[in-house]
């Protein structure tokens, strides 16, 4: 099959993209690389052995985007792309409205007129707010709490219409919990931008010794242990839950929604105990007040993605700390930089980086 995906350079793109080749897919990546480095998809290409053409597109960007997929002519759409940082999302709303609400109008339309109307989306549990009807079941209500959420929320509605005013369309929205871990190889993970919001990423970097201690937000949580319980899923687990989705939608019409978790959750003393016993590196640190916003405990119903996909998540935390460990210390300050001259000499529709990778 002929895969677009949109946001391939990015943590979760560049592990599908890695999946989608694997299985024999034909793989184009539409990214601004607004988030990401063309580095994590030169490195999925030598693990791969297969090429990825690659544009270098802004979905704002309605005329480029048009004439990426006219000249892609995609069978399905994996759709990562869009900023996903709450507390910027606070600070530039309509940012992140224009971004992640405007880019997915662009694409659809773009998708429309091209005649592909195959879409695996990324959604989130944040679409499940504050909910605490656990475990957090696809049809528990849905509400947003801050303006990333709400994107995703009203991106999932739009979809939802958009199936019920045309039946051509195929479309899969799928939220995750909480995806950690990297591959294997230790070639590609997560590289976030400045300080990591997310707990795992952190708790990497104060392993690595590049921060002092992680801050516990909170231990007066009603849990086991009094701090934040969340269901962590390993991002091979989760790339592989798209290749189910698209698979589903091969044979199957209209709008589906699936979960992917593990259905289980750990707690963040659970995951600073299991990162300082697999690195053998000491990781302090303080408890400190709530964060706004945060809820005691969430985790998913996963039995709607096994039931239907026949997928389930394989990896427990065990394996996501070694892989995310293994990532951090092997690229203890991420993907290598990549300059402003490379960056734009990157003048995309033909940039192949299969190509390049092999003339190295
Ligand atoms: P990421 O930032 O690593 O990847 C997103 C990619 O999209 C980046 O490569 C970025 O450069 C690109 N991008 C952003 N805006 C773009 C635009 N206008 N045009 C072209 N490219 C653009 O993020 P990720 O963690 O891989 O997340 C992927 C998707 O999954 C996002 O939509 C995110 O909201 C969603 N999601 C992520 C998590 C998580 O915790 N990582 C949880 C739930 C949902
Ligand atoms: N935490 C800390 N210290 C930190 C960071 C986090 O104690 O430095 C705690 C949080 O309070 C929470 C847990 O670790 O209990 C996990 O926090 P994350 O920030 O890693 O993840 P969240 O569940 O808060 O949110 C993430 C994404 C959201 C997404 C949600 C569900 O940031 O965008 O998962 O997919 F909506």
């Amino acid at each position: 099959m002929r895969v677009l995906v949109t946001g391939g350079a990015g943590y979760i793109g560049s592990h599908t993209v890695l999946q989608l080749l694997e299985a024999g897919h034909q793989v184009s990546v539409v990214d601004n690389f607004i988030n990401s480095s063309p580095e994590s998809l030169r490195r999925v290409v030598s693990i791969a052995s297969k090429k990825v053409a690659t544009f270098r597109v802004d979905l704002l960007d309605r005329k480029a985007l048009a004439e990426a997929i006219t000249s892609i002519q995609p069978d399905a759409v994996i759709h990562f792309a869009g900023l996903k940082a709450v507390g910027e999302s606070v600070a530039q709303p309509l940012r992140y409205y224009k971004n992640n609400v405007t880019g997915t109008i662009n694409l659809l339309e773009a998708m429309d007129e091209a005649g592909c109307r195959t879409i695996v989306f990324s959604s989130s549990a944040t679409v499940y707010g504050e909910s605490v009807d656990l475990p957090l079941r696809e049809t528990t209500p849905r509400s947003a709490t801050n303006p990333y959420g709400r994107t995703k929320l009203h991106i999932e509605e739009m979809l939802e219409e958009l199936a019920a005013s045309d039946s051509r369309w195929r479309i899969a929205n799928l939220r995750y919990f909480n995806p950690v871990g990297a591959h294997e190889s230790g070639l590609i993970g997560e590289d976030p931008q400045g300080i990591p919001n997310n707990l795992m990423p952190f708790v990497a970097q104060v392993a690595v010794g590049k921060r002092d201690a992680v801050q516990v937000f909170g231990n007066d949580y009603p849990t086991a242990d009094g701090t934040g319980v969340r269901d962590y899923i390993h991002v091979l687990d989760l790339a592989a839950g798209h290749l189910a989705a698209l698979d589903y939608l091969a044979s199957s019409g209209g709008l589906h929604v699936w979960n992917l978790g593990t259905g289980s959750g750990s707690s963040v003393l659970d995951v600073i105990e299991a990162f300082q016993r697999i690195s053998a590196r000491l990781v302090p640190y303080d408890i400190v007040a709530r964060r706004p916003g945060d809820v005691a405990e969430s985790y998913a119903h996963a039995e709607k993605a096994r039931l239907d996909l026949g997928w389930k998540a394989e990896r427990g935390l065990e394996q996501m700390v070694e892989d995310m460990w293994r990532w951090q210390f092997k690229n203890p300050d991420g993907f290598p930089k990549v300059g402003h001259e490379e960056m734009n000499s990157l003048e995309l529709r033909d940039f192949v980086l299969g190509e390049v990778a092999s003339n190295k």
